[in-house]
């Protein structure tokens, strides 16, 4: 489209569906609608920009798949050959591993009695990240049986912590930081040796699964024919962990939220599990059949979508103009507001933000306009996880409301916001009283 800028009004400040701020130097563009979210989700004219904390990932992980741009030739390489591992039916044949570590923990929930303080989000991590480790290479983190994270859970949480702090900070102040520096490259190191090892033993001694670590070692590129360099496998290891932890235990967390805080939804969301399942063990076949559950996820991941935002800009060199009047250059950052596209009032009227999963029942959802509803991102750079988030979450749901009743710890508690890459609940605690059956 060819770009007028006589007829571009200067972008407001601070607030509306289009402001801009200048941040740390940078001028960065957000949008908060649904209309200008559909406009810059048009892949011709937009792409995915890599900056700020996610840019600071790049030390780590380089151009593996979360973090490359857009036309870094590995990002069509590893996601060509990795799109097939995320298909429905590798997914559907990790079903078993995502399953064992339910069980543990509904065994520890179980233990530990309804005394036990559940801390919500803590044990949901535990329970995402050892699901993709097993799932991803074949690898246990064992988190439900010791108190101590593993030592490759704690150097990618401080990875992730220190790299949004360099992200905030201006140059000058390095040096004042050089503590800080040294043990962010330190957990890099230590994430890619042992990212390392567990490759050198998957090499030495074969194993005949289809996880990720499979897909990626003996995967070739169906146009290039080319296979991942073993530098691409470790930076997508440590991707997939980062990118895949944090958003589903998020989603987890805010989704038992919403439903120990919503009866209803919640009596309707365990009546459909006891109809499908009843007492039987949870097969996979099971999860098509729970709509109810699916629209609560959907409703949840709308009011909090865990990862909150992410960044596009024009592909054209001349920028884009965009809502008729807003001109953008090339490489600025449009960041899209995932938190207030999703309550656009023109969309989802003026309850948007209470959680009504009726809204998000199958008819109701395929009906919602472009760019309505989009926590798993956009077009070819959306979420290649997606598939498996969903069966994990859908699965971990079913199962602990077959075997669980449960409560907040404190019925007045009021949901507040822990923000990092990705938001979780912050201090929510629950309790879980197994139900009548399994005592
Ligand atoms: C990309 C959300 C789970 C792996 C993305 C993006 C979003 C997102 C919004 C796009 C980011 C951007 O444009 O900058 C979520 C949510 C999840 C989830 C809400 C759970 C509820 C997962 C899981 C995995 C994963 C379980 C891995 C198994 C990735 C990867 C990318 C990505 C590798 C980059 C894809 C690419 O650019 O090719 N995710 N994600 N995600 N996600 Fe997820």
């Amino acid at each position: 489209m060819a770009i007028d800028r006589k007829d571009t009004v200067p972008i407001p400040n601070p607030k509306g569906e289009v402001f801009s701020l200048t941040l740390f130097g940078k001028k960065r563009i957000f949008i908060s609608s649904q209309k200008l979210m559909e406009e810059i989700c048009d892949e011709k004219r937009f792409g995915k920009l890599v900056s700020a904390a996610l840019g600071e990932l790049r030390n780590g992980i380089h151009d593996g798949l979360f973090t490359a741009q857009n036309d870094e030739e590995n990002w069509g390489l590893a996601h060509r050959i990795l799109v097939p591992a995320f298909g429905p039916l590798n997914i559907t044949g990790m079903f078993d591993d995502m399953k064992d570590i339910a069980s543990q923990l509904v065994l520890k929930w179980a233990r530990y009695g309804n005394d036990y303080v559940i801390p919500t989000t803590d044990d949901f991590t535990r329970l995402t990240l050892d699901t993709l480790a097993l799932c991803a290479m074949n690898y246990r983190f064992n988190s439900f049986y010791s108190d101590e994270m593993h030592p490759f859970i704690s150097s990618m949480v401080s990875f992730l912590k220190l790299g949004g702090d360099r992200s905030r900070r201006a140059a000058f102040m390095a040096p004042f930081y050089r503590a800080d520096d040294a043990q962010f490259f330190a957990d890099i190191e230590y994430m890619r040796t042992l990212s390392q090892e567990i490759i050198d033993k998957r090499v030495q001694h074969p194993e005949d699964t289809k996880d990720l670590l499979n897909a990626m070692l003996y995967g070739k590129d169906p146009r290039s024919g080319k296979s991942l360099s073993q530098g691409t496998i470790i930076d997508n290891l440590i991707t997939f962990l980062i990118a895949g932890h944090e958003t589903s235990s998020g989603a987890l967390s805010f989704l038992f939220y919403y439903l120990v805080k919503n009866p209803e939804a919640y009596r309707k969301a365990q009546a459909e599990v006891d109809e499908v399942i009843g007492t039987e063990s949870i097969q996979v076949h099971a999860l098509q059949k729970l709509p109810y559950i699916t629209a609560c996820l959907r409703e949840t991941l709308r009011l909090q979508p865990t990862a909150p935002a992410f960044s596009t800009t024009p592909l054209s060199p001349q920028g884009e103009v965009i809502g008729g009047k807003y001109s953008v250059e090339h490489g600025q950052p449009i960041a899209a507001l995932l938190s207030q596209i999703h309550l656009d009032p023109a969309v989802y009227g003026s309850d948007a933000e209470e959680f009504k999963p009726e809204r998000m029942l199958d008819e109701a959802f395929k009906h919602l306009p472009p760019g309505a509803w989009k926590p798993f991102g956009n077009g070819a750079r959306g979420c290649i996880g997606f598939p498996f988030a969903w069966q994990e979450i859908m699965m971990v749901t079913a199962m602990l409301l077959q075997y669980f009743d449960f409560a907040p710890q404190d019925q007045s508690y009021r949901l507040q916001i822990k923000s990092t890459l990705t938001i979780k609940p912050k201090d929510f605690f629950m309790r879980a009283t197994l139900r009548e059956g399994w005592t």
